[in-house]
């Protein structure tokens, strides 16, 4: 699989909740990759968190910075990398990563969102009345723009481990 990939990382890519990261993690430790989340390099490069980067900068500069913090990842190493919800729908973004990855998106269901983001909260954009209201709409403006990775993955009733499987299966 490494061979088919050759060198091109592996860009994984779903909603808030989606597992993004937990996914990442697996599929990293079966290809004997390194795993990078493009969020926690975003806090690294500001020193400062997600929600702060909002609320002191507002959301386009935060776009900004994801956009080249990205740009700079898809030119080192290979890596699985995790993106930040919003990130794939960035053009230049995505134009990068085709040159340069392997995109998987991870498509779960409102519900499954729901209870996942609910469990870890903080994330700025869920931070009003109607959080899972939220979580539909960027499902609606997203799925479509999502749908543009290379492999979409439903995710599963599946350990991460089998899904993981499939994932690496499905790129071979
Ligand atoms: C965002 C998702 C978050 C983080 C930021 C914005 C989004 O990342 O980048 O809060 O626009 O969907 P996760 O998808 O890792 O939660």
């Amino acid at each position: 699989i490494l061979q088919g990939l050759d060198g091109r990382h592996v860009v994984l890519v779903g909603l808030m909740g989606a597992g993004k990261t937990a996914m990442g993690r697996v599929i990293a430790s079966r290809l004997g990759l390194p795993f990078i989340d493009s969020d926690d390099e975003i806090e690294a490069a500001s020193t400062m968190t997600i929600p702060e980067l909002f609320e002191n900068y507002g959301e386009g500069e935060f776009r900004d910075l994801e956009r080249r913090v990205i740009a700079r990842l898809l030119g080192e190493r290979q890596r699985v990398i995790s993106l930040g919800g919003g990130a794939f729908m960035s053009a230049e973004t995505r134009e990068a990563i085709a040159a340069h990855g392997f995109s998987l998106w991870i498509d779960a269901d409102l519900d499954l969102l729901f209870s996942r983001v609910s469990r870890k909260p903080g994330r700025p954009l869920l931070q009003n009345r109607d959080p899972k209201g939220t979580l539909a709409r960027l499902m609606e403006q997203r799925y479509p723009v999502y749908g543009k990775a290379d492999l979409r993955v439903k995710s599963e009733e599946l350990s991460r481990d089998a899904m993981a499987g499939k994932m690496i299966e499905a790129m071979a």
